[in-house]
């Protein structure tokens, strides 16, 4: 036995208890320690049954992640190396009864499969969440499930990766009881109950798998909504294989088929790239310089200053949380106007079936809309979020300074301005942040933290903390112009206009990013977010534009016609009544027209340069942020961008994939975008000097944590 897993006797019921924190992981050790204790309960004529449960919060929550880069590697030979132990569990001569609660997910799950019984607690969740990963099941999960729960079932299950709670389990058979109060109580009586009786191995039961004619719909429906929901992934489409290995195939060699499908995904720059985001969301959770120890401020109720767009959103966000939020207007028509458009989002959501009538009388309860300050010196935090303008945000927070309590949190959702100014509005700039929701604010998940040069450090750990509590990826970035993700979103979408104007057209630009993985192309969402946003800005700084440097010109002379975007049914694309965009040739011949009077020379351009001018404009300004220190890793650029600008996941983010690719590769292109484009495309001294001493972003993050 190891110390992770401890064999103890109830009598004549073994019992195996696996502790392993924080998630009681397989790592080494975990297999190795149940198969000797199973080896043990064999010999033991005294016990009659065993029990299999985890110690702490929560069954086995998987495969250890961190193994799968050392298999990767070559540095781990052994493998995942779960199937023979999990073999010799069902194989064991006692009824083993695997007691769940907290999360079975992964190899957990399957752990749980080789049991001859499982009985869970009815708050458990039980998953095959592997997809997530870009792998399958990998210890005969895919041969397993559908034998208990059927093939539909297990093909869902494996392919969107996502839990099913354990009162649903037990309604599809994966759980066999469901147990009420204690669970080790109710697991050793069950197994008392079921000893002395054949216990059944879940390989024999093949009652579920199906005939041909009912299992063919079923797989290819199934990967007709992967193909579509899942676009360019290899995982979801390998685990229908797996499963239909398993209804076609004995289970060994249906185990065989399931083990190279496995191997193909971890070996994959996708799976790697998952995995990498997999631990960067927790990465980014932590801020060097404020420790896991620093004092936490309760933000049990908060307010919102503007109903717009955004506010309206973010208070939404607060009352899914269940925090009450006051929400402040200027006056009662925008108040009206912001409360009409929470409840038809929530009605949506409910005319969606997300959540029940009850649900959204009871959030919409937690929404006091207001149109004066007076409740404000009772809450913990305000968010502001007005029109974006400093004079105005100085004045709201200038007034947040007269009424908050001392120690209230005050917050802007500002995209653009310095939050050290807003701060000077008040006296105690140590409470002010910036927290920058993305719109939609109760869709999107990132939440980008802006630290002011006084920002506290309790206020940075409380919002970094809340953000979970919110649903939403905190992410700490510094106080630049645009922060990091729009500030790099500018040369994107620079680059996707030139390319425009030097001959790509509207389509070829979209499709190229859309088809690498983007959630849409960069000028559909420019569309969508309204081309006038850049064009007033832009109107607003031109005098700090350099002279004789290539600026954009094919939005503005949109937004002079009018065409703003979605809103106005027209901008690089026409939209029709449900939004839905049509290519309008009209603007391919304005911008060849706009391009010729301004002498730029219009040709051919391959989707592959349309995809490297976008994404390395992308991974040049970010390597600029990275050694300003306005993000504190590689990482967390990249679930900004991930979570926040329709990122795939599969590609890591712009940063992995810029090592996926080789910085010596990518630094190499932007020479060349250099030398034809001059201004624009001067590299990042960082990247070159990563580029030339043959490393990654990868390793600079690493030596950043080692501290060097
Ligand atoms: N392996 C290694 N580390 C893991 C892990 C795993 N399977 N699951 C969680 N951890 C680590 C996290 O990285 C985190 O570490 P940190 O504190 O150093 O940042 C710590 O455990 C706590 O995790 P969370 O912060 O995510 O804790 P939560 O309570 O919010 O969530 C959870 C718990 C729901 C279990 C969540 O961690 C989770 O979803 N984990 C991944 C589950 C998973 O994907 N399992 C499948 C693995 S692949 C597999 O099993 C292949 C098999 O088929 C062979
Ligand atoms: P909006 O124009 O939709 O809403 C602003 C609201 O603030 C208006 O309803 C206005 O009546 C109200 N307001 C103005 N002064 C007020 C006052 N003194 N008290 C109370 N309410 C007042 O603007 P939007 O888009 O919601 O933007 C708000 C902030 O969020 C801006 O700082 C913007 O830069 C930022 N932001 C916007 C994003 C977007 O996609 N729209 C994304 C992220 C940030």
């Amino acid at each position: 036995m190891s110390d992770l897993v401890q064999l103890t006797k109830d009598n004549d019921i073994a019992i195996i208890t696996i502790n392993n924190p924080p998630v009681n992981a397989l790592s080494p050790g975990v297999p190795e320690g149940i198969a000797a204790a199973i080896e043990q309960i064999d010999k033991d004529s005294s016990v009659k049954a065993a029990v299999l449960i985890g110690g702490g919060r929560t069954f086995i929550a998987g495969a250890d992640i961190k193994e799968f880069g050392k298999i990767t590697s070559g540095e781990n030979k052994r493998g995942v190396g779960l199937l023979p132990i999990l073999l010799r569990i069902e194989d064991c001569t006692k009824p083993v009864v695997v007691a769940i609660h907290g999360t079975a997910f992964g190899g957990g799950l399957e752990v749980a499969m080789s049991g001859h019984y499982r009985v869970a607690v009815a708050g458990a969740q039980v998953g095959q969440p592997e997809v997530k990963l870009g792998i399958i099941p990998g210890a005969a999960g895919t041969q397993r499930l559908p034998r208990l729960a059927g093939v539909a079932k297990a093909v869902e299950m494996c392919t969107d990766g996502n839990p099913v709670k354990a009162t649903e389990a037990f309604k599809v058979g994966i759980v066999d009881k469901l147990i009420e109060g204690d669970l080790l109580t109710g697991a050793v009586a069950f197994a008392r109950e079921v000893s002395g009786k054949p216990a059944p191995k879940t390989r024999e039961r093949n009652g579920k798998l199906g005939t041909p004619e009912e299992n063919v719909p079923i797989f290819a429906a199934a990967r007709e909504n992967a193909r579509k929901k899942q676009r360019g992934l290899m995982a979801p489409l390998a685990a229908i294989d797996a499963i239909e290995a398993a209804t076609k195939l004995p289970f060994e060699e249906g185990c065989l088929a399931e083990e190279k499908l496995f191997a193909e995904c971890l070996f994959s720059d996708q799976s790697k790239a998952m995995i990498h985001v997999f631990f960067g969301e927790r990465e980014v959770a932590k801020i060097p310089d404020v420790p896991k120890e620093t004092p936490i401020i309760p933000v049990n109720s908060a307010a919102v200053v503007g109903a717009g767009t955004m506010g309206g959103g973010i208070a939404m966000v607060f009352a899914n949380a269940g925090i009450p939020v006051l929400l402040k207007e200027a006056d009662q028509a925008a108040l009206d106007n912001g409360l009409a458009t929470i409840q038809k989002n929530y009605a949506n959501s409910v005319k969606r079936g997300r959540f029940t009538q009850q649900v959204m009388d009871e959030r919409l309860k937690l929404i006091t809309p207001t149109l004066s300050y007076n409740d404000f010196a009772n809450v913990d935090m305000v968010i502001e979020a007005v029109f974006e303008g400093m004079a105005l945000k100085k004045e709201v927070f200038g007034e947040l300074d007269r009424i908050c309590k001392p120690g209230a949190i005050l917050a802007s959702n500002t995209s653009t301005l310095d939050i050290d100014e807003i701060a000077s509005a008040t006296s105690r700039p140590q409470s002010v942040i910036g927290t920058h929701f993305f719109s939609p604010a109760n869709v999107m998940r990132l939440l980008e933290i802006v630290r002011g040069k006084a920002t506290s450090k309790e206020v940075i750990a409380t919002c970094m903390q809340l953000s979970k509590k919110l649903g939403k990826v905190g992410v700490l970035v510094g106080n630049c112009r645009g922060f990091v993700g729009n500030r790099m979103f500018g040369p994107y979408r620079r680059e996707a206009q030139f390319l425009v104007e030097e001959g790509a057209s509207v389509e070829a630009v979209d499709k190229a990013l859309y088809d690498f993985g983007m959630a849409m192309g960069p000028l559909a969402t420019g569309d969508l977010a309204g081309l006038d946003v850049g064009w007033r800005i832009r109107k607003e700084y031109r005098h700090l534009e350099k002279p004789g440097v290539r600026q954009p010109l094919a939005e503005d002379q949109l937004c002079e016609m009018g065409r703003y975007g979605q809103k106005k049914n027209a901008g690089w694309y026409k939209y029709d009544a449900k939004r839905r965009p049509i290519l309008d040739p009209e603007v391919s011949e304005l911008v060849s027209k706009w391009a010729a009077e301004a002498g730029i020379k219009q040709r051919q351009i391959s989707a592959q340069e349309i995809v490297d001018r976008c994404i390395y404009a992308l991974v040049n300004e970010g390597a600029r942020i990275l050694e300003e220190g306005y993000a504190l890793r590689a990482v967390d650029i990249d679930i900004i961008y991930l979570t926040g600008y329709g990122f795939p996941n599969h590609r890591g983010g712009p940063m992995w994939y810029a090592d996926t690719v080789g910085l010596k590769k990518v630094y190499e292109r932007i020479l060349e975008f250099h030398q034809q484009h001059g201004y624009w495309w001067e590299p990042a001294p960082l990247l070159k000097k990563l580029a030339e001493e043959g490393k990654g972003f990868a390793d600079f993050d690493k030596a950043k944590s080692a501290g060097d």
